[in-house]
């Protein structure tokens, strides 16, 4: 295990979001999804998707992990691991993306399926030309 000083390991990050991908909630889908999300303070936040026989309210694992963290009272993360029980990693949605980057401008993705090498990505890279929070003429705070 490495001191507290150091940043777990995109290594270390992904077998946590593994640990917690039997968690997962998702008999309808089948498709168990594990997230854990460093955080700038060194914590590490982890989630599964909940799924919900009316369909819609499921929830991604990458999402609680972000709503997790950010009751807490984080709000800068450094990594996002993501498990899946898949032949290949799988990136996640085009929502948590955008629920990410609502924090981030950018941060390592690591993505892993159930044997393999770790994928690493970036948000920057995932979510291109992003609808941001930003005051840079995309998006006003309201009433600007
Ligand atoms: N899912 C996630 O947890 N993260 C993603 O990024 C994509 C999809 C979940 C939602 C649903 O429970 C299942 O995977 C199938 O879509």
């Amino acid at each position: 295990m490495s001191p507290e000083t150091e940043k777990p390991s995109a290594e270390s990050l992904i077998s946590e979001a593994r640990r917690v991908l039997s968690h997962a909630h998702a008999p309808y889908s089948r498709f168990p999804v594990g997230a854990a999300l460093l955080a700038e303070s060194g914590r590490v936040y982890l989630a599964v998707n909940v799924e919900n026989a009316s369909y819609g309210l499921s929830v991604c694992a990458e999402r609680s992990a972000v709503f997790a963290a950010v009751a807490a009272g984080e709000r800068r993360f450094t990594a996002l691991a993501v498990a899946t029980d898949t032949d290949h990693p799988t990136p996640p949605c085009g929502a948590c993306r955008q629920v990410l980057r609502e924090f981030v401008a950018d941060c390592a993705v690591h993505l892993a399926g159930r044997t393999g090498p770790i994928e690493t990505r970036r948000l920057a890279e995932l979510l291109p030309h992003a609808f941001t929070p930003e005051p840079d003429g995309r998006r006003q705070p309201f009433g600007a």
